[in-house]
């Protein structure tokens, strides 16, 4: 199956609302801003999950979802691989301002995009963010692939209440350091999986959901 990063990008739009109620049910009474209340006002990024014109980012108009896309983070493994191509990462690193008076919390994470996994091989794809100045606490998502599956996928992690990171009321611009590791493992001799071009596992979005609150006072 191949799948152009924009198909599936406009597939899981339309599993947002779905994945969007979820996150909702498990997390206070959120207030959203208005538009314009958030912004990214740079974006660096490095490694080999995420070259140079690979990387897309957005923010929806409400402020309450952070999408990264990628074309290039793929891993492979098979027959012409090292093990070098099961893992890869990408650092991103970027400032984001927002109206004072709001503060805002990161609330968890979806990951999708195409795997095609045979039974006894696992897709992982987990990031670690640090949120500064506001908290020194380093909050991570994970989530597992496992095979045989072939399709799309899509997985969330909600962070626990005490491990989420809260940016300050008054501490716009925050710096927000993200870095996403994309690994491949498996129990098996390399039998199948990337015989072809098309990588056994790859991430395509990563999206960040964030709750908002108003500032006391
Ligand atoms: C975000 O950018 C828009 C357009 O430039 C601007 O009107 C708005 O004030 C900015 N908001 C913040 C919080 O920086
Ligand atoms: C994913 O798999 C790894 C290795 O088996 C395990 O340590 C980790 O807890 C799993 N994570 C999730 C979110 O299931």
């Amino acid at each position: 199956m191949v799948l152009a990063p924009l198909q599936f990008f406009c597939l899981f739009l339309l599993e947002q609302a779905v994945v969007a109620s979820a996150l909702s049910g498990t997390s206070p009474p959120l207030i959203l801003p208005r538009a314009n209340n958030i912004n990214i006002t740079s974006v660096t990024t490095q490694d080999n999950g995420c070259p140079l014109g690979s990387i897309s980012s957005s923010i929806s108009p409400d402020g309450t979802a952070l999408t990264f896309g990628f074309d290039q983070f793929k891993v492979y493994y098979g027959p012409g691989y090292t093990p070098a191509d099961k893992t890869k990462q990408c650092a991103i690193a970027m400032t984001v301002s927002y109206r004072s008076g709001y503060s805002f919390e990161l609330l968890g994470a979806t990951y999708h995009g195409p795997a095609q996994l045979d039974s006894g091989m696992t897709g992982t794809v987990s990031s670690s963010y640090v949120l500064t100045p506001a908290s020194d606490a380093l909050a991570r998502t994970q989530v597992n692939n496992t095979g045989p599956f072939t399709g799309i996928y899509t997985k969330s992690d909600t962070l626990a209440t005490s491990s989420r990171i809260l940016a300050p009321c008054q501490g716009s611009p925050v710096q927000l350091q993200i870095n996403t590791r994309v690994s491949l493992i498996s129990r098996n001799a390399p039998v199948s999986g990337g015989f072809d071009d098309e990588a056994p596992f790859s991430l395509g979005v990563h999206q960040l959901h964030l709750g908002w609150s108003r500032c006391e006072g």
